[in-house]
C-alpha cells in the first residue's frame, strides 16, 4: 500500500521511525521499496554520486527529472520525493510552482526544498495550497555552500539552533509535512525534533530525530571522493564492481567468456551449409 504523506507524518506520534534513503535509477528504487524503505529521496546528491560533478550546484532541472521519472516508475509502495535543484525556485514562487509541477508531473509525490527565509515559507505555502507536498531542509543546506563556506555543522551553540527552530517551525505553519536537518550536533536537533510537529528527518544529526536519510551510494560504498562520518557502509561495491570487472578482463584476453551456454547456436543443417561454402 503506498506510503502517503499522512501515513507517513502518523509515524511521529505512534514513535515509529522514518527510513529514507536517496534512489536515482529504477532498479535501486524498485529493489529499495521492496525492501520496505517509507521514502524515497530523488537527491540532487545525483549532482556528485551519480554525474561526477563537484557540487548539487551543477545539477539541472532537465537531468532532476530524467532520475524522478525512473525511480517513480519503480517505486510502488514508498513516498517519491524529489530534489528541486539549485536556483529552480530561487527567482519567484512561480518559477518554484512551476518546476515543482514538472517533477509530478514525472511521478513524484512530494518535492524537497532547502532554505528558512521568508521567500522559502511563501513558497512552502503557495505549493502546499497548490497540492504540491513539500519537505523542508535546514541545518547544512548544500545549495548554499558557496555562501555557508567551510562551517558545515549547524546549530552549534543555543542561538543557532533557536534560529533553525523558528524558521522549522515557519516551515511547518506554512504547510511542509516533514523536514530533514542535515548536520547537526545530536542535542540541537532532538530539541528541535521535540518542539515540532511535523517529523524530522536526519543526515548526520544523530539519532534524536524522527527518521533518517543516507544517500544510497554511501550506504552501498558506491563512492569515494569522500566518507562522511555519519555514513554507515553496508556494502563495498566499489570494490565488488572492479573485482567483477577484472574477473571478465581476465576471462576475454583468455577465451573463457563467452562460453557455450553464454553463445547461440546454428542449426546441423544451416552450419553443413556454411562448412561446405566455397
Ligand atoms: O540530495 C540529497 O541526497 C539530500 C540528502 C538530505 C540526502 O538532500
Amino acid at each position: 500500500m503506498k506510503k502517503t504523506v499522512k501515513k507517513i507524518q502518523k509515524y511521529k506520534p505512534e514513535n515509529k521511525k522514518i527510513a529514507a534513503l536517496t534512489a536515482y535509477d529504477f532498479y535501486t528504487a524498485k529493489y529499495l521499496d521492496m525492501a520496505g524503505i517509507d521514502l524515497i529521496l530523488v537527491g540532487d546528491s545525483a549532482a556528485n554520486v551519480v554525474l561526477g560533478y563537484d557540487s548539487t550546484t551543477r545539477i539541472t532541472v532537465d537531468e532532476m527529472l530524467i532520475f524522478t521519472s525512473a525511480v517513480a516508475r519503480g517505486t510502488k509502495e514508498a513516498l517519491v520525493v524529489a530534489d528541486m535543484p539549485f536556483m529552480s525556485y530561487n527567482v519567484s514562487v512561480e518559477q518554484g510552482l512551476l518546476n515543482a509541477a514538472k517533477f509530478i508531473a514525472r511521478g513524484a509525490d512530494a518535492v524537497k526544498i532547502e532554505g528558512g527565509s521568508e521567500y522559502t515559507f511563501e513558497l512552502v505555502k503557495r505549493l502546499t495550497q497548490s497540492g504540491i507536498p513539500v519537505l523542508a531542509h535546514l541545518g547544512f543546506t548544500p545549495q548554499y555552500i558557496n555562501t555557508i563556506g567551510g562551517n558545515y555543522i549547524q546549530g552549534k551553540d543555543f542561538d543557532t539552533t533557536i534560529q533553525i527552530l523558528n524558521a522549522a517551525k515557519n516551515l511547518e505553519k506554512a504547510g511542509a509535512f516533514a523536514i530533514v536537518l542535515e548536520l547537526m550536533p545530536k542535542e540541537a536537533s532532538k530539541f528541535i525534533s521535540e518542539k515540532l510537529n511535523m517529523p524530522t528527518i536526519g543526515i548526520g544529526a544523530g539519532s534524536g530525530c524522527d527518521g533518517q536519510i543516507l544517500v544510497i551510494n554511501d550506504l552501498i560504498g558506491k563512492f569515494d571522493e569522500f566518507s562522511p562520518k555519519f555514513a554507515r557502509k553496508y556494502f563495498d561495491s566499489k570494490a565488488m564492481i572492479i573485482d567483477c570487472a577484472k574477473k571478465y578482463i581476465t576471462d576475454v584476453q583468455n577465451g573463457n567468456f563467452p562460453n557455450d551456454e553464454e553463445s547461440f547456436k546454428l542449426d546441423d543443417e544451416e552450419l553443413k551449409n556454411l562448412e561446405n561454402y566455397k
